[in-house]
């Protein structure tokens, strides 16, 4: 079978870079594009970011495109903290490469693209849904002619920036919510109720350490910051990898179970960015707009993550 086109819209991020680098090692993915929005960084801290990543797994060939700065309603989401001020917890210079973005803006690229190969593209969000709000707006066909999206975001129970939001969602709830109400075919939701449980532990981390290749290194590095915030929050001595599931599903759909929901998301207020996920379309008359993660196999998923990007096991 001939490779996957996709396109991953993210703002790296260590979680994110996990997911560039794994469609990056897999045979199944063909990586058109990766664009940017602000989010765990300033835009240019995501860019730069992104374009160091791929010259890092040698993929400098693959464009990056920078996309919005600023949330829908004109405000910078707030970082986080997990992540470190450069967004790959202190060690973005230990990647800096000369690699340029390119000259269109990450929106204009993905309403031409996406247009130009309508049903071909699968999507991933794996940062706030700025960009693809923007492009949902900006061309009536956008959404129709994507043949896949794939978000990390939402969360059934627990938030991670309060007790209801998730961090993507909370960020640009308006865009989060105008994305979900566009009509999109196939849309994937995977919140944290699954990404929590695919967490790195201490002795994966290790492992990683020991296999001692530069890419792996830089994995042991970056994940450390989420591991020390972890414990610091919630006594938890494991970092987040929230975003990687998303490319692990596309590789293997059995890593998740996912049932049909109606998904809206709170726009503002005190539950500002929390998703309401109502599984069955139970309370909507059977309507259902996406598919929900509901459970999740984290063995099958650490053995297609490391067998992938390393080639053995690490348990
Ligand atoms: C999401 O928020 C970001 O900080 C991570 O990269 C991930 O996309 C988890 O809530
Ligand atoms: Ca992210």
């Amino acid at each position: 079978m001939s490779p996957e086109p996709i396109i991953i819209d993210c703002d790296p991020g260590c979680d994110d870079a996990l997911a560039i680098i794994l469609a990056l090692h897999s045979q199944e993915c063909d990586l058109k594009a990766v664009c940017t929005v602000a989010g765990n960084g300033a835009i240019d801290n995501t860019t730069c970011n992104a374009l160091n990543i791929l010259a890092l797994c040698d993929r400098s060939d693959i464009p990056v495109y920078r996309g919005c700065s600023r949330a829908l309603d004109n405000r910078q989401p707030a970082t986080v903290e997990a992540f470190g001020d450069d967004g790959l917890g202190g060690y973005a210079q230990s990647i800096a490469s000369d690699n340029h973005e390119q000259p269109k803006d990450a929106v204009a690229f993905l309403v031409e693209y996406v247009n130009n190969h309508p049903g071909e593209i699968t999507l991933f969000a794996t940062g706030p849904c700025t960009n693809i709000a923007c492009a949902i707006r900006n061309s009536a066909e956008f959404a129709t002619n994507l043949k896949r999206l794939i978000i990390m975001g939402g969360a059934k129970y627990t938030g991670n920036v309060s007790p209801v939001a998730e961090y993507n969602f909370w960020a640009d709830p308006q865009a989060a919510h105008e994305v979900l109400q566009a009509g999109i075919a196939n849309v994937t939701v995977i919140g944290l109720d699954v990404t929590n449980k695919i967490a790195l532990t201490c002795e994966m981390r290790e492992r990683i350490r020991l296999v001692g290749t530069r890419l792996s290194r830089f994995l042991y590095d970056i994940t450390r910051e989420g591991l020390d915030d972890n414990w610091r929050s919630r006594h938890k001595a494991v970092a987040p990898m929230h975003d990687v599931l998303t490319v692990a599903y596309m590789l293997d759909p059995d890593i998740l179970e996912v049932r049909p929901a109606n998904i809206e998301v709170v726009v503002d207020g005190l539950a500002k960015g929390q998703s309401i996920i109502d599984i069955d379309g139970h309370w909507h008359e059977g309507e259902c707009n996406a598919g929900y993660a509901a459970s999740v196999d984290a063995d099958r998923f650490y053995h297609l993550l490391f067998t992938t990007i390393f080639d053995e096991e690490i348990e």
